[in-house]
């Protein structure tokens, strides 16, 4: 007889991770090579790091991949402190972003404790929170602009007593920010630890990380996948203050970034003209793209401070229009399906080209 394995009583009710289609299914579907394919649909970064790819070949055969990796990264702790503006005792480095909410839940929460997140959202905070046992709570966001409902986020925490609030900033999926002075008003007017996801902190330059010094009960969450164009390499870090560190690295894996990862971004950071040559041109053409968009008829585009652009498709079926683009080998994240984002579909930033292709096809489908 079959044995049915027993799983962990968090999975009951549980939504797991959408995991992106691969694109070769992709190719197959639109009937075009695999390299015509448009990922718009992950928040990427659309240019390729040549220069850093080039200087990491030159180091390659000196890498001693026999070896672990120096647990504490000192090469990349130190340029993410210069980068960061903060001493080593203040930050822990992640395999990505996605780990670092992994650490922080499982540092914070225990099982059947309370959680917050501000939704909608970035999907892993609610994930990573309900695989450490949370019961969340979300708090929706205020209809007009999505911003963080500070004050309601406040009064719910007091009266659940959560333990963890997650924020985005700016917020991913409705591309809005909500001005730091707010942030700063959670993270006095609750005992909770205030989780601040700043993945994409460098398209809009504004950042709560210079409240660590003053507040032991805020973490900040960054990455090197979105402006660094390191998403396939898996780097990221957490900043937070001396006393919270200690705690965070009771989780933190010895060794989850490989020594070729660890160099990659050291390279990365130590070239920060380059990342902002990149978030120039990202910023630029989110700015083209979104009243490209907003021109349109039966299209109402969200304004962004990040490289994506969420926008709600009116008099049409956005799982329809989600699955023509597919069609045409071009993939972007369908949120018809999330609440509060009814008919909504979010497409990333890419090159001028890559933009004038995904418009040429929307326009064409739609009508225009
Ligand atoms: C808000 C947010 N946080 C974290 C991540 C994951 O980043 P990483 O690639 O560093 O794991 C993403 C990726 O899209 C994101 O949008």
């Amino acid at each position: 007889m079959a044995r049915v394995m027993k799983i962990r009583r968090v999975f009951e009710n549980f939504v797991p991770y959408e995991w992106e289609i691969s694109s070769q299914e992709v190719a197959k579907m639109a009937n075009i090579p695999v390299e015509k394919v448009l990922r718009l649909d992950t928040n990427a970064s659309p240019f390729v790091p040549k220069k850093w790819l080039s200087k990491l070949k030159e180091i390659l055969p000196s890498l001693q991949v026999n070896q672990y990796p120096d647990t504490r990264y000192p090469e990349l702790l130190d340029k993410v402190c210069k980068y960061a503006n903060v001493r080593e005792d203040c930050v822990v480095i992640t395999n990505g972003a996605d780990e670092g909410i992994d650490i922080v839940s499982k540092t914070f929460i225990d099982y059947g404790d309370k959680v917050i997140i501000s939704a909608p959202t970035y999907s892993m905070l609610k994930i990573s929170s309900q695989l450490a046992g949370a019961k969340v709570i979300e708090v929706p966001r205020k209809t007009h602009g999505f911003e963080d409902d500070v004050e309601n986020i406040i009064q719910v925490c007091d009266r659940e007593k959560a333990n963890v609030i997650f924020l985005c900033n700016p917020n991913n999926p409705t591309g809005n920010f909500t001005e730091i002075e707010k942030i700063k008003g959670i993270v006095e007017e609750t005992d909770s630890l205030v989780v601040v996801d700043e993945a994409y902190y460098e398209y809009c330059g504004k950042t709560a990380a210079n409240l660590i010094s003053r507040y032991p009960n805020i973490v900040i969450i960054r990455t090197l996948s979105k402006a660094f164009s390191l998403a396939g390499a898996r780097v990221g870090y957490l900043l937070a203050n001396e006393e919270t560190v200690k705690k965070l690295n009771l989780v933190r894996p010895p060794n989850s970034l490989t020594v070729i990862s660890i160099k990659l971004g050291a390279i990365a950071l130590s070239d920060i003209q380059q990342m902002e040559e990149w978030v120039k041109k990202i910023v630029e053409e989110r700015e083209r793209l979104y009243n490209l968009l907003s021109s349109i008829e039966k299209i109402e585009a969200y304004p962004s401070e990040t490289n994506f652009i969420l926008f709600r498709v009116k008099d049409l079926d956005a799982n329809i229009v989600h699955k023509k683009l597919l069609s045409k080998g071009i993939c972007v994240r369908n949120l018809s399906d999330v609440r509060g984002l009814g008919n909504c579909l979010r497409v990333t930033v890419g090159t001028r080209e890559q933009n004038n292709r995904f418009l040429q096809e929307l326009e064409h489908m739609i009508g225009q």
